[in-house]
């Protein structure tokens, strides 16, 4: 089986086999592995979600108002490069603020398609944008944005389609997701099609760990909430007191880890199974990559996309690109 192969079997298997399952399964495998590790997409369940939307506007966290700027700035050019009547994919929708920066700035676009796996939180979006966009055409998409998708055909009416990636979410995929994703947008949205995307950049680490290690504690609440989740759902017994929180700047591989780290020698016991934790032992639950332009570009490059234009904030915290 091919990596791609491999990750479509699974996250075809998140959409079609009940999140509940996969979700079992993942924490079963990840916990079973000599170093332990949780995979960061189940960190969004409604509680999940909430202690995000508040790390966003944390004084730490840079990229969401830093990014929300760059594209204040750059909307003007960036809608001129894109044309008129296009029809907007946003990968992982919900950057409603950022959303509506670039649907206000397009040349009257036709559709907007947010992809997400809930079908209730799209249509959320959807409506929320539906009385303020009445000449946009709503048109969500269920499904993982890293596996095929439904791309409904009247799409292909638009003059152009335009993906827009926001948020650097692109930084908590692995190596081969980021290539599945640039190889799947370039077939969802055309040879002639675009796509913005937003990447947190290299920098110092005395600007990252705290950045993922706030001083009021809601990142480390929102690592935690993992183990909330795994004891209400899959009837674990996770003692929130005995881990704590740990961001590291790993500098070979570029990117801010996350850990939950047990504080002494403990066992967990979850779906009947148990599982010994070593005083120090760490649950790896997140990657958060940094980027340089040029890097990020020559990921793209290998999928069949180039680079035609990059924002950057005047301290280079973080990057927009536009890709055709
Ligand atoms: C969603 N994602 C881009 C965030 C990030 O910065 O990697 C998730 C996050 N984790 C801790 N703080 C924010």
């Amino acid at each position: 089986m091919t990596i791609m192969e491999k990750l479509d079997a699974k996250l075809g298997n998140a959409v079609s086999a009940g999140a509940d399952e996969i979700f079992a399964s993942d924490v079963l495998e990840g916990l079973s592995k000599a170093r332990k590790e949780l995979p960061c997409r189940w960190f969004y369940d409604t509680r999940g979600s909430e202690l995000f939307e508040e790390i966003t506007s944390l004084p730490e966290y840079y990229p969401t108002r830093t990014e929300a700027q760059i594209l204040t700035d750059s909307v003007a050019e960036l809608s001129r490069l894109a044309g008129p009547r296009v029809a907007m994919i946003e990968y992982g929708a919900g950057a409603a603020v950022k959303t509506r920066i670039l649907l206000d700035a397009l040349e009257t676009p036709l559709y907007y398609a947010p992809v997400d796996i809930s079908d209730a939180f799209l249509r959320g979006v959807a409506e929320g944008l539906a009385e303020d966009y009445p000449d946009i055409a709503m048109r969500p998409i269920v499904g993982n944005f890293l596996s095929d998708l439904d791309i409904p055909v009247e799409l292909q009416t638009a003059q152009r389609r335009l993906g827009f990636f926001p948020g650097s979410t692109i930084g908590n995929l692995s190596d081969a997701e980021i290539t599945a994703f640039f190889t799947r947008a370039r077939q969802q949205l055309g040879e002639d099609g675009m796509l913005v995307i937003g990447a947190d950049l290299r920098k110092s680490p005395e600007i990252l760990v705290p950045a993922y290690d706030d001083a009021a504690g809601v990142t480390a609440a929102f690592n935690k909430n993992l183990l909330v989740r795994i004891n209400r759902e899959l009837a674990a017994d996770f003692d929130l007191e005995r881990f704590q929180h740990k961001a590291v700047w790993n500098d070979v591989d570029s990117r801010i880890e996350m850990h939950l780290v047990s504080e002494v020698a403990q066992s967990v016991t979850l779906l009947g199974r148990r599982f010994d934790f070593v005083q120090g032992e760490s649950i790896h639950t997140e990657n958060s990559r940094k980027f340089t332009v040029p890097g990020l570009q020559a990921l793209a490059q290998d999928c069949g996309w180039r680079a035609l234009s990059v924002w950057e904030d005047p301290q280079k915290l973080f990057s927009l690109q536009m890709l055709g």
